[in-house]
């Protein structure tokens, strides 16, 4: 055999050998699964650090989410807050809230089996075209259902009980915590909510919030907060914000405050 032969035999077989290697990749390329299927889809979990948190033991359901009762008439807070107010703000506003958290999710049945309180913790598992949805309306509901609870008709005076030592421990008085805790409300720039909440440090802490959202995206669980949103004053109030700060002091539920405060402490504590 010549050497030409031979040179040609070689330039055959490894132009054999390139098409079977080329032909290889692109099969192997055609049936790869994208990534984004390969993963089975993340399971939302809850946050181990804090306990449930519209009420003491029970996360809101989001399958579907509902809007709960006023615990008293309308007029019933009107040592601070009008009925029309209180009726718009509850039948209106938050009732709103909660039709469109389920509208949002209406297409999601793995995200209805979730709480309230587990999409606003891993937000970042909510499907992008939602998101702001539910950020805003879960954070609407679950703001609100707590808020509904921490008010009373009986409700005013100086916090009792465990809560009392510790605002005077944290702020040194019942007094100065209401002032930073109003000056906070005051300088909240346009809607959003003043809290008192337990940080991740398992201390009280004084925040605010813009919009709907809720401490507990920042890990922190919400003991007490008050709505600085002009919906939640305004007919009464007008543009005078300042002063429905100083009024709600006389509606604050003090022994429901000392009881999501106490399990927060505890839970910080055990975990
Ligand atoms: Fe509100």
């Amino acid at each position: 055999m010549s050497k030409f032969i031979r040179a040609k035999i070689a330039l055959f077989l490894t132009s054999l050998l390139v098409s079977i290697l080329v032909m290889s990749c692109q099969t192997t390329g055609q049936t790869t699964v994208p990534i984004a299927e390969s993963q089975p889809p993340q399971a939302i979990t809850t946050a181990a650090t804090f306990p449930p948190v519209a009420s003491p033991d029970e996360e809101l359901s989001a399958g579907p989410a509902r809007l709960p009762l006023l615990p008293y008439d309308y007029a019933a807070l009107g040592k601070a807050i009008d009925a029309e107010t209180m009726k718009l703000h509850h039948d209106g506003h938050h009732a709103s809230y909660v039709k469109n958290l389920n509208d949002a999710l209406k297409d999601e049945p793995d995200l209805q089996k979730s709480s309230v309180e587990a999409l606003l913790r891993n937000l970042n598992d909510v499907p992008e075209n939602i998101r702001i949805k539910v950020r805003n309306n879960g954070g609407g509901h679950l703001n609100h259902t707590i808020f509904w609870q921490i008010m009373s008709p009986e409700g005013g005076g100086e916090p009792q009980d465990e809560i009392a030592a510790e605002i005077k421990e944290t702020f040194g008085s019942f007094e100065e915590f209401k002032q930073q805790f109003n000056k906070a409300g005051s300088d909240r720039f346009g809607s959003g909510w003043v809290w008192l909440v337990r940080n991740p440090a398992g201390k009280l802490q004084i925040v605010s919030t813009a919009n709907q959202d809720n401490p507990i995206m920042d890990g922190a669980y919400p003991i007490m907060g008050n709505d600085v949103w002009e919906h939640a004053y305004y007919l009464r109030y007008r543009n005078r914000r300042g002063e429905y700060l100083n009024n709600w002091w006389q509606v604050v539920n003090w022994p429901e405050v000392n009881k999501r405060s106490l399990v927060s402490l505890n839970s910080s504590k055990s975990s």
